[in-house]
């Protein structure tokens, strides 16, 4: 029979002390070396670290450009916005809601347009180019102009019963091929703003889409023919720069 109690906490012995204080030294050890480990780590810059940081460099700017862009002072006088339009539009294909924003942010609204103009008897165009022309539309002018043709005043024009969608399809042409800049005024609002050149449309397609808007939104204009926006290239062939509002008597 032992007198040692069988039962309870037996206390520490200096040889479990020192077996703890070993675990612990262990422990500190794996700390440390752990630590330095992840300083090397930090120091030199993984493709993911660059990723992250890019990203984060990117939000940033991103709301600062959003900031610019909804802030009453970040407009001219003329109601249009100072930021690049080229901006406007990657923020909000980067963020969609950025046009929740401008609508709520008091946006003035575009006065009405006069009716629609129409040279000559309207003449319907047939459904497979409408289908071929929504298509077009859908991959490089939506963006912009909006699914509903009434574009985002103050930043995108409409193109929805304005005179020069449904006018002479030569200045479209011209500017879908080369772009457009400077001020314009559009259903009672002035943009002073830029459209690139459209990339990556056939003649086909740019008749297609013009014929499209022209007979879309509530406009009524004629058919475009792919020979009319062969000739207007041809005769512009050597055009780089982009359009100028007033060289194309634009106002
Ligand atoms: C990157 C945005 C953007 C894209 C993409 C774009 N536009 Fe525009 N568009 C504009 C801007 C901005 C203006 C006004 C330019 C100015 O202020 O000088 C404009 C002007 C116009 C105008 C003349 C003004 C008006 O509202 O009637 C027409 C017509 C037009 N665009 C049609 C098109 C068509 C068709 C496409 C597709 C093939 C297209 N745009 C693609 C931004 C764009």
């Amino acid at each position: 029979m032992s007198d040692q109690p069988s039962s309870g906490r037996r206390p520490l012995l200096p040889g479990q002390i020192s077996s703890w204080l070993g675990v612990v030294a262990l422990a500190a050890a794996a700390l440390i070396v752990t630590g330095y480990a992840y300083t090397l780590i930090r120091r030199t810059p993984t493709a993911d670290s660059n990723r992250r940081q890019a990203q984060t460099t990117l939000r940033a700017d991103n709301n600062k450009k959003e900031n610019v862009l909804l802030t009453e002072p970040a407009r001219n006088a003329d109601g249009t916005y100072r930021i690049p339009l080229e901006d406007a539009r990657a923020l909000i294909v980067a963020d969609p809601k950025v046009i929740a924003k401008i609508q709520a942010g008091g946006a003035p609204a575009a006065p009405a347009v006069a009716a629609a103009y129409v040279a000559g008897p309207f003449v319907a165009a047939d459904a497979e180019q409408l289908k071929r022309g929504a298509a077009v539309y859908a991959r490089t002018c939506i963006a912009c102009h909006q699914p509903t043709g009434k574009g985002l005043p103050p930043v995108f024009p409409s193109i929805s019963e304005t005179p020069i969608v449904v006018g002479n399809p030569e200045l479209p042409i011209k500017f879908i091929t080369n772009g457009l800049m400077g001020p314009i005024t559009v259903g009672g609002m002035t943009f002073n703003s830029m459209m690139p050149p459209v990339a990556g449309v056939s003649d086909q397609d740019i008749a297609d889409v013009l014929t499209y808007v022209r007979q879309s939104f509530g406009n009524k204009g004629n058919p475009v023919t792919v020979e009319q926006v062969k000739a207007v290239r041809a005769a512009n062939a050597a055009r780089t720069a982009m359009w100028n509002t007033a060289e194309l008597g634009l106002k």
